[in-house]
């Protein structure tokens, strides 16, 4: 695709999000009038909601985790946008940058100046083993689903195939569990904001109220050693391998570039939106790294005319931990085989040279799936305009990477945002 560009700028000058977690009270469409509004008060010069042309929704699975069909009219309606286009995007865990992408082009093709983009999931209806099923769905169910494949048991695969390439050991994965733990603590939306220490003193202290054996653990790698603390999920992923069930929504205005001072301050400005797709993980010689990602980020670089060095911070998805170590290599920030390491190193700490999920990721953060491509731009537009509080990388972040997969890399979209002073 060498060469292509947007026929006009877009720029990003409003994000919001709903806290991420699970809330029995709320649906879909709750959640995603809070990333609206949220979205509304972090648009600098304000707007009127009338002008927003076309709304692209998110959503991976509302049929199957809510019984709801047809869900970006409704979700529109509840944010007053009736009667223009709305239309729902899906394309598995990817969904909401997928629907990010349709918004960039519906304004580089010059048919809208203002577009709203959003995503949404309420997955904690259901138990666990009927989520599952759910999201089964987005793999080869013929070939992968009816041999027996789980998520977490794909992700085992490509973790036990780069432990064999690389020299892996599954303690390697617990450092982007305690990494990204350590963030999503620093974060108020995030699900489990809570660090893994943390986590441990709590499980101590109710042990000890409730008048139960107290766990004799001597620190958090004996925590995460203990297969009743830390239950393995799929050899080697444990439950801190993996990233939670999750209820939560997310918003962003997109605006033609041209017109983006009317509305903020300090917009973002879209430098590259690149989308590719691969066969299903079954077909694959190679599962230590996804191909689809690979190429949209090489893809992104080009059309953003800029390197891996370049980019202060990224947010990639961690659906499961060694799904961040390949993403680290994949988007070219370590070379094949040193991703685990730069874990190890602190690398990718928020103190460190390459931050990666400053948010928390979809481990800490957590993971509504259609949400997720959509909440990682409202990390990075935090971070890029010195909005992330707490958690606030220090120093210029001039640009920033998104990247967010589906399934196992059948699809991958990834973003690079630029702030311009
Ligand atoms: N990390 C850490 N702790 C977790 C967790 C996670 N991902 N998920 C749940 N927990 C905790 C809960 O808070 C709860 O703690 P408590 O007992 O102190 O209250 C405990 O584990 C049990 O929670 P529960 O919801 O019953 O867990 P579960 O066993 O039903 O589900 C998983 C755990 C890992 C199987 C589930 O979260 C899962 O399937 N995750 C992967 C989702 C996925 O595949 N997404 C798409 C990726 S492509």
């Amino acid at each position: 695709m060498t060469g292509r560009k947007l026929l006009r700028g877009v720029a990003i000058v409003g994000a919001g999000m709903s806290k991420f977690g699970a809330f029995p009270e709320k649906n879909s469409r709750d959640l995603f009038v809070e990333a609206f509004k949220d979205m509304s008060r972090s648009v600098d010069k304000g707007f009127d909601p009338k002008q927003i042309e076309s709304f692209f929704l998110g959503n991976f699975s509302s049929d199957l985790f809510e019984h709801q069909g047809h869900t970006a009219p409704l979700l529109g309606d509840a944010v007053g946008l009736t009667p223009i286009p709305s239309a729902r995007v899906e394309n598995a865990c990817a969904s909401g940058a997928t629907a990010i992408r349709q918004g960039v082009m519906a304004i580089a093709s010059g048919l809208y100046d203002v577009v709203l983009v959003g995503g949404a999931e309420k997955m904690t209806n259901l138990p666990t083993s009927e989520v599952t099923d759910t999201l089964a769905t987005a793999a080869d169910v013929p070939f992968e689903i009816a041999a027996g494949f789980t998520f977490p048991g794909f992700y085992a695969a490509m973790a036990t195939a780069y432990m064999d390439k690389h020299g892996m050991k599954p303690e390697h994965l617990m450092n982007v569990a305690i990494k990204n733990h350590e963030n999503g603590a620093l974060n108020p939306n995030a699900q489990f904001g809570t660090t893994i220490p943390k986590w441990m003193e709590g499980r101590i202290a109710s042990a000890v109220k409730k008048g139960k054996p107290v766990p004799a653990w001597s620190d958090i790698w004996d925590f995460l050693h203990d297969d009743a603390a830390n239950p393995m999920v799929a050899w080697p992923l444990r439950l801190f391998d993996c990233s939670p069930i999750t209820d939560g929504a997310s918003a962003l205005l997109l605006v033609a570039e041209d017109r983006a001072k009317e509305f903020s301050n300090a917009p973002l400005h879209i430098l590259a939106s690149t989308q590719t797709s691969d066969v299903a993980l079954h077909n694959r010689a190679d599962l230590t790294s996804l191909s689809a990602a690979k190429l949209a980020a090489s893809q992104a670089y080009e059309m953003a005319g800029v390197t891996a060095q370049d980019i202060r911070i990224a947010e990639v998805h961690d659906c499961f931990t060694i799904a961040e170590v390949i993403a680290s290599e994949d988007i070219g920030f370590f070379a094949p085989g040193e991703g685990f390491k730069a874990a190890e190193d602190g690398v990718t700490a928020r103190l460190g040279a390459k931050p990666i999920n400053t948010s928390g990721g979809l481990k800490s953060k957590g993971h509504p799936v259609g949400a997720s491509g959509v909440a990682q731009v409202f990390e990075v537009w935090k971070q890029m305009r010195t909005e992330a509080g707490e958690r606030q990388v220090p120093g210029d972040v001039p640009l920033a990477m998104t990247h967010n997969v589906g399934a196992t890399g059948s699809t991958c979209v990834v973003h690079i945002l630029e702030r311009r002073d």
